[in-house]
Order: C-alpha cells, then sequence, then structure tokens
C-alpha cells in the first residue's frame, strides 16, 4: 500500500516536558497523502496540526520534546534520517509555508537573492541564471514589477506579498510535498484567495499538498480529502465531499455548524462548539472530545479507534456512536445548533430557524463560506 502514498505518518506521538510535567500534543496520529493530492487537516487551535507537521519535518529540535512513530516520505522513514540527507529533502523534495512568511524569509537578505540561493542550493546553475528565474518567479507569483522588487528586502514586502515570495521560494523548487501551516491567516480575504489559487497553481503542476487550517470554508474549496484533528488525534478522515456531505464525528459536526453555508441561514451569531478545547496536558483515557460532547455515554470512557463504517472504507471516524444512527443525531445535532443561535434574535430570523436549517442538509447547500476566521478575528 505504502508504495502508492507520497506520505505516510504513522502512530506519531509528540510530547514536551514541561515545568507542569510531561504533556502529549499528538497522540498517535496516522495520517497519509497520496502523490498530487492535496489533504486539509482542520481542527481549532491547540489539536496538534502545526506540531504535528514540524514533527513530519524535523523541525522540532527542543530536546524536552520525544517524537515515536513512523513518517515514511517516498518510503524512507524521515525520523531516522540522518541530519544531512533531512536537510536535502526539505526546501527540495518538501517545501513548507508558515503562517509568518518571515520564518521562512532572512531579514538581512534581499527577497530575490533568497529565492536565488534557494534554486542554486537544489541545480547547478549559475548566480545570473538563478537571479533571472527568480525574477520569473516573482512575476509568477503576481509580485507587481518583479524586475526591481526581486532587490527588495522581506520588510520592504507587506504580508501578502512575503507569502508569496515564499510560495515562490516553493515553486522555485517543484517539491513532491508543500506543506503549508495556516497560510492565509494573517493576510485578508482578497489576497488569501489569491495564494490559495497559487497553491492550487503548485497543485496542477504535480505537488500534493498538506494544507493546515481551522477555516472549514478554505478546506471545502480546496481540499480533496479532509483530516479533522481533536486533542491530538484522528477525529474523522476521509474524501472532501464525504466529510462536508456527511460528517460522522460530533466535533465535525460542529466544526461545520460554526461556518455559514453558501445559502443557508443567515445568523448574527453562528453557532460554537460548547466548552473549552482539551488541553494536552489532561487528555482523556477515553475520547478526548468527550467533555464537550452531547452525546457521550458509557462507553465513551474507552479510546474510540479510527474506522471505517461499513459502506465506505475510505471515510473513516473516531466515535462510539453507531453508524447508523449518526445522520438522524447529525441533523438534530444541525437542528439544535442553529435553533440556539436563532433563538437569541428570533423576530428576525423568524421562519428561517430550525426547520429551514433541517431543510440544509441536502447536498446542494453544504458548500462553505471561505474566510469566516473567527480564531484571527481581534
Ligand atoms: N514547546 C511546547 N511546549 C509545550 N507545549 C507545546 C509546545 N508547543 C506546542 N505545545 C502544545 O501542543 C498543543 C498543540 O499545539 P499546535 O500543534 O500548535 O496546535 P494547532 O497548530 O492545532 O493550533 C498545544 O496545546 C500547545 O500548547
Ligand atoms: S466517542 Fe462518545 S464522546 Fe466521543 S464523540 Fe463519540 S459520542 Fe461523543
Ligand atoms: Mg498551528
Amino acid at each position: 500500500m505504502s508504495d502508492q502514498l507520497l506520505l505516510d505518518v504513522r502512530d506519531l506521538r509528540v510530547s514536551f516536558r514541561t515545568r507542569r510535567g510531561r504533556v502529549t500534543a499528538v497522540d498517535g496520529l496516522s495520517l497519509s497523502v497520496a502523490p498530487g493530492e492535496i489533504l486539509g487537516v482542520v481542527g481549532e487551535s491547540g489539536s496538534g496540526k502545526s506540531v504535528s507537521m514540524l514533527a513530519v519535518l524535523r523541525l522540532l529540535t527542543n530536546p524536552n520534546v520525544t517524537v515515536s512513530g513512523e513518517v515514511l516520505f517516498r518510503d524512507r522513514d524521515l525520523l531516522t534520517l540522518p541530519d544531512k540527507q533531512m536537510r536535502a529533502i526539505r526546501g527540495r523534495e518538501i517545501a513548507m509555508v508558515f503562517q509568518d512568511p518571515m520564518t521562512a524569509l532572512t531579514p538581512v537578505y534581499t527577497v530575490g537573492w533568497q529565492i536565488a540561493e534557494q534554486i542554486r542550493a537544489h541545480e547547478q546553475v549559475s548566480r545570473k541564471e538563478a537571479h533571472v528565474r527568480a525574477v520569473g518567479l516573482l512575476s509568477d507569483v503576481g509580485i507587481p514589477d518583479a524586475a526591481s522588487r526581486v532587490n527588495a528586502y522581506p520588510h520592504e514586502f507587506s504580508g501578502g506579498m512575503r507569502q508569496r515570495a515564499v510560495i515562490a521560494m516553493a515553486l522555485a523548487c517543484s517539491p513532491a510535498l508543500l506543506i503549508a501551516d495556516e497560510p492565509t491567516t494573517a493576510l485578508d480575504v482578497t489576497i488569501q484567495a489569491q495564494i490559495l489559487d497559487l497553491m492550487r497553481e503548485l497543485n496542477a503542476r504535480g505537488s500534493a499538498v498538506v494544507l493546515i487550517t481551522h477555516d472549514m470554508g478554505v478546506v471545502s474549496e480546496i481540499a480533496d480529502r479532509v483530516l479533522v484533528m481533536y486533542g491530538g488525534r484522528a477525529a474523522e478522515e476521509g474524501p472532501r465531499q464525504a466529510v462536508f456531505h456527511g460528517p460522522r464525528h460530533p466535533y465535525t459536526w460542529g466544526l461545520l455548524d460554526s461556518v455559514p453555508r453558501v445559502g443557508g441561514p443567515r445568523l448574527r451569531r453562528l453557532p460554537t462548539i460548547a466548552g473549552v478545547p482539551v488541553s494536552p496536558d489532561s487528555l482523556p483515557e477515553g475520547c478526548a472530545f468527550a467533555p464537550r460532547c452531547r452525546l457521550r455515554h458509557d462507553r465513551c470512557d474507552e479510546r474510540p479507534q479510527l474506522s471505517a463504517a461499513p459502506v465506505d472504507f475510505t471515510h473513516r471516524d473516531a466515535c462510539w456512536l453507531s453508524p447508523g444512527d449518526r445522520a438522524s443525531l447529525r441533523l438534530a445535532a444541525r437542528a439544535a445548533a442553529t435553533g440556539e443561535a436563532t433563538a437569541e434574535h428570533a423576530a428576525a430570523e423568524a421562519g428561517s430557524g430550525a426547520g429551514h436549517a433541517m431543510d440544509g442538509a441536502d447536498e446542494a447547500n453544504e458548500t462553505y463560506e471561505v474566510g469566516v476566521d473567527k480564531e484571527a478575528a481581534p
């Protein structure tokens, strides 16, 4: 099986030794990415998205960190590769884009020099040729007047331009995999859309993408497959259509209900998931979502494993609810969530409350709005 996968992460665990004791940020996570695929990784802040990808890239170098599991990339285990080989993979076979583009740019060199060096690190080309390619790449990512901007320093670029420059660096090496961690979170909606277009373009040229975001709208637009994370574990995983049209895990229901659907009811206040995200220093033995789950029952004290319902082996979730009950429980949960939010302004919303929300379960209504970025809101 693994020969068809580009990235095959198995039972990844990451823990930190802190003054409060050992905290487990990633707790037995498995995920895979096929060549050319876009995997959207979603989950609230603190669910272990960044830490798991930093572990995959071997960028957690702090001595207080313990990482275990397997990270098979093109059938090599990145966790056991010599540093030198790992450095060669980063930037050439795997490129990275982070929320803060300054983590990838050095303030003291011009943007063009940094892109040119990236090219020269992996290809035998002259300085001059690399410079010309850098201008071309900056132009490709939509930097106006690239021939002169190539000589600017990162601080002379806006945030959106810096993120484009980092993507230009990724484009420079046509990576087999791009890992992008909240690449658009700090940007306004128009620039966000442009950056997503660039990622689509990179993908169209053959790169697989792992896109981490807490914006379900973004995932609904761009991902082939979706992984929903909670408490450092996978809560649900499957093809985009399956997850958006037939979400199975109560946590995924909560995430989806907190994003407006295109053509769905207009709510002044969106429903939120009750309770606070689980902290990695107090992960329950059983289901990590149990303290917030309205459907919690006795069995939830035992940890549910990610498994598929008999009808579709590509769509898996970690929840003890019976697969046959999910659809009706989902509708009831959505009606309750929308109903509660609606109750606050019942007069304005008369006639478009819970009943309307349940109508929204048909497929046509399962398109989610992009850029409703509640966590980034002040
Ligand atoms: N250096 C660290 N020391 C201790 N805990 C950490 C450290 N880095 C991250 N964590 C914890 O790991 C958990 C997962 O973090 P992170 O992967 O950044 O979440 P996400 O990217 O999903 O928002 C968080 O609860 C965070 O507090
Ligand atoms: S396993 Fe139990 S607590 Fe966890 S999501 Fe399912 S019903 Fe809720
Ligand atoms: Mg993060």
